[in-house]
């Protein structure tokens, strides 16, 4: 179990909720940020904040070297090729709605297919949804095994030649089963289409390569990472992008225009119309600075160790069921899905913040996967490396006063 105490970087993780220490188990909707990366984002109003890439006096030229910065230690968190095939954007919800409008719209006939897997967030599936509509391309999905896991069956028969793009989450935001993404792009490769990867779950947590798993897009959001609100990443294959049609259109993304026409910047200024998210950039890059140090083995093993033993404790719980945890692989990344038996997810969740147990209940913004599994909704815990074994014992002895709570027991 993890030795580590994070605790003082992170002194929100020491206040109260509902009179009790806080056991922030969300993580997967945001995490919380250390103080290194709200003193990046004060630091940078403080010092340096000035319209980037506009302005010639000294301090603009503070700001666009901040935004600069941030863009190369991306590049370099994510072993981009380049550096102008990182785009800022406000979330991975935005970058992935850019690959949709910008190339989806663009490059898809009717006769094309869309492939999707069942656990993609709405966010990799309802831009989808209108591309085909607007494109008359159709829509298939890969569903899971019993497993949790994609089905093998359904990665054979329905990657072919039709199959125009791969949407594909790198780990479910609900079940947190990690996809063999690098098998998945080198397939859908084989057979003339490309792949856009939902990175917002597993960039936090896994070190992701894009050169080495071959993506063609990588979409994720910097407040899962410890970053502010508000700032996102996209990756995108440099020769695809140059062919892309800009996305939003305005300030600071054109090189000249007249009364009747446009000429665009050169990437990645292309797809970054109106003023940036400065500040939130200097968050971004403190917040990959944070996660080095502690580095991504420390990272994996304290989360594992944490999911292991929660699933391990829950399972003990005769009247709880999970959901996805009972995969033989090793690919488990810090989320464990339930539900109490007899009792709604709001429910439980209502019970758990009484205790100072923060989960989130609901559809997870993942409806198809929810029918898939016959639910409406399930609660979820999901963990970050600041989490403790304490924690666990905390998520685990509040959900045992559920059922006593709601008078079942
Ligand atoms: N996408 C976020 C989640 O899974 C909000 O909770």
């Amino acid at each position: 179990m993890p030795d580590k105490n994070f605790l003082n970087d992170f002194p929100i993780l020491q206040s109260k909720m509902n009179g009790h220490q806080i056991a922030y188990l969300d993580n997967g909707a945001t995490t919380q940020k250390p103080e290194s990366v709200v003193r990046a984002g004060c630091g940078y109003y403080g010092s340096c904040n000035a319209n980037p890439h506009r302005g010639v006096y000294e301090l603009s030229v503070r700001s666009t070297k901040v935004y600069e910065d941030a863009r190369k230690k991306i590049a370099a968190f994510i072993n981009s090729p380049g550096i102008s095939e990182v785009i800022f954007t406000k979330n991975a919800t935005e970058s992935l709605n850019l690959v949709a409008y910008s190339y989806g719209l663009h490059n898809l006939n009717a006769g094309d297919e869309i492939l999707l897997t069942i656990s993609e967030h709405h966010s990799n599936l309802v831009p989808w949804q209108q591309v085909a509509k607007a494109t008359g391309a159709e829509l298939k999905y890969i569903y899971l095994a019993p497993d949790g896991n994609l089905s093998e069956k359904d990665i054979e028969e329905k990657i072919t030649g039709k199959t125009k793009i791969l949407a594909v989450t790198q780990v479910s935001n609900v079940l947190g089963l990690k996809n063999d993404v690098k098998t998945l792009a080198a397939k859908v490769h084989n057979a003339g289409g490309i792949v856009a990867v939902d990175g917002s779950q597993s960039v936090p947590h896994i070190p992701v390569d894009v050169q080495d798993l071959d993506a063609d897009f990588l979409a994720f959001s910097g407040h899962k990472m410890l970053a502010p609100m508000g700032i996102g990443v996209l990756y995108g294959r440099k020769k695809i992008l140059e062919e892309m049609p800009p996305f939003l259109t305005g300030g600071d993304m054109i090189e000249y225009v007249t009364e009747q026409d446009t000429t665009f910047a050169e990437l990645p200024q292309k797809f970054e119309a109106g003023t940036q998210n400065v500040g939130g950039a200097a968050g971004l890059s403190a917040a990959t600075d944070y996660l080095l140090k502690v580095g991504f083995d420390e990272i994996e093993k304290i989360e594992k160790d944490l999911t292991q033993y929660a699933i391990a404790e829950l399972k003990k719980l005769p009247y709880v069921e999970l959901y996805g945890c009972d995969s033989e692989r090793d690919n488990k990344i810090g989320i464990v899905t339930f539900n109490v038996k007899d009792v709604h997810p709001h429910d439980v969740a209502t019970i758990l913040d009484s205790e100072g147990v923060a989960i989130r209940a609901g559809h997870h913004c993942a409806q198809p996967l929810m029918k898939f599994l016959g639910q409406n909704a399930t609660c979820r815990a999901s963990f970050y490396f600041y989490n403790t074994p304490g924690d666990v014992e905390r998520l685990v002895a509040a959900v045992q006063k559920v059922r006593k709570v709601m008078h079942l027991a």
